[in-house]
């Protein structure tokens, strides 16, 4: 699968880096929704699920993590160690993030509220779904999602 990487423009000056995040600019969709996670345990996996409509942007702007992506072609990984990079993570992509290091924080942003009913969270139910995909982008659109 393709995998896009949004390079963040970082001011530095004397004082050190700042980089700014900005919707419909930088960030490729309205964001309705930031969170972020941190204090994850030694060896955890989270993720092991896909999304139906949600759109995200995953920045570890502390740390590093690995992702593991699937969008029904067989898996990538891709490390994000970096805070200045973005991650676009598109609707219909299986995802698994291992490899915390201890002081990681992967911050998200998204183009939707949290709604549990979004998520696919069983791997063979995904291969289903993103094979008979009824929701084509142009539909999704039409939808308002
Ligand atoms: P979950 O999405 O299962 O995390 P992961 O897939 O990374 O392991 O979310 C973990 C918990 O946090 C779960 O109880 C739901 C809650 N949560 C929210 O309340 N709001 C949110 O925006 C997110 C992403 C999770």
């Amino acid at each position: 699968m393709e995998i896009e990487r949004i390079q963040l423009q970082q001011h530095g000056d004397a004082a050190g880096m700042l980089v700014a995040l900005e919707e419909e600019r930088n960030v490729p969709f309205v964001i309705r929704r930031v969170y972020y996670i941190f204090g994850t345990k030694d060896a955890v996996h989270r993720g092991r699920h896909a999304h139906r409509y949600l759109h995200q942007l995953a920045v570890a702007v502390r740390g590093s993590v690995t992702f593991l992506l699937d969008d029904g072609s067989g898996p990538v990984e891709v490390v994000l160690d970096n805070p200045s990079q973005g991650l676009l993570l598109g609707r219909m992509v299986w995802r698994e993030l291992y490899d915390f290091s201890e002081d990681c924080v992967l911050m998200v942003l998204a183009d939707q509220l949290y709604d549990r009913s979004d998520y696919i969270t069983d791997y063979d139910d995904f291969l289903r779904e993103v094979a008979g995909s009824v929701y084509p982008e142009d539909m999704a659109a039409c939808l308002g999602r």
